[in-house]
């Protein structure tokens, strides 16, 4: 049986998973104001993808039989002062969630319950792609690349990894 306190970090996750996801399409809009719709794309997919972690979360607390609250999320202004920001933003949202992902690994291993491990792990190494790409989305951005030409150096949906 899931521990209160896994549970409670399980059900905040939920919430962080969709700011996350409110925080990519907000993103999303930027880029596609400015005509740059590939990048548009991208996020909106990882907007996508965020959704899908807090389901992947709910989901799991519905199968150990502890009933999920649905968040409430914050609206997010999809205005930036540079294309740079939203990236870096992303990596530090990013580096952010791996910090809250191995919070509840440790309380996991501390309620010796392998169960809840388990499934963390999955979130664990996602979380190794998600920093990886935008660190390399940091660097593309910070090498002065014209964000146009940019465009066809960015993951293709099918280059995206698994969700
Ligand atoms: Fe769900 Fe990008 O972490």
């Amino acid at each position: 049986m899931i521990s209160k306190q896994l549970a409670k970090m399980l059900n905040e996750q939920i919430g962080h998973e969709l700011q996350a996801s409110q925080q990519y399409l907000a993103i999303s809009i930027y880029f596609h104001m400015k005509q740059l719709d590939g990048w548009g794309a991208f996020f909106r997919r990882q907007a996508a993808e965020e959704r899908f972690h807090a389901m992947k979360i709910l989901d799991f607390l519905i199968s150990v039989d502890s009933r999920p609250i649905v968040p409430s999320v914050e609206g997010v202004s999809s205005d930036f002062k540079s294309d740079l920001d939203p990236v870096k933003a992303s990596l530090d949202w990013e580096r952010q969630v791996t910090k809250q992902i191995h919070d509840m690994a440790d309380q996991a291993f501390k309620d010796k319950d392998h169960t809840s491990l388990q499934f963390l792990q999955w979130f664990i190494s996602e979380q190794i792609e998600e920093e990886n790409l935008m660190e390399k989305l940091v660097a593309l951005v910070k090498s002065g690349i014209n964000m146009f030409q940019a465009e066809p150096l960015l993951p293709t949906p099918e280059e995206d990894h698994e969700n």
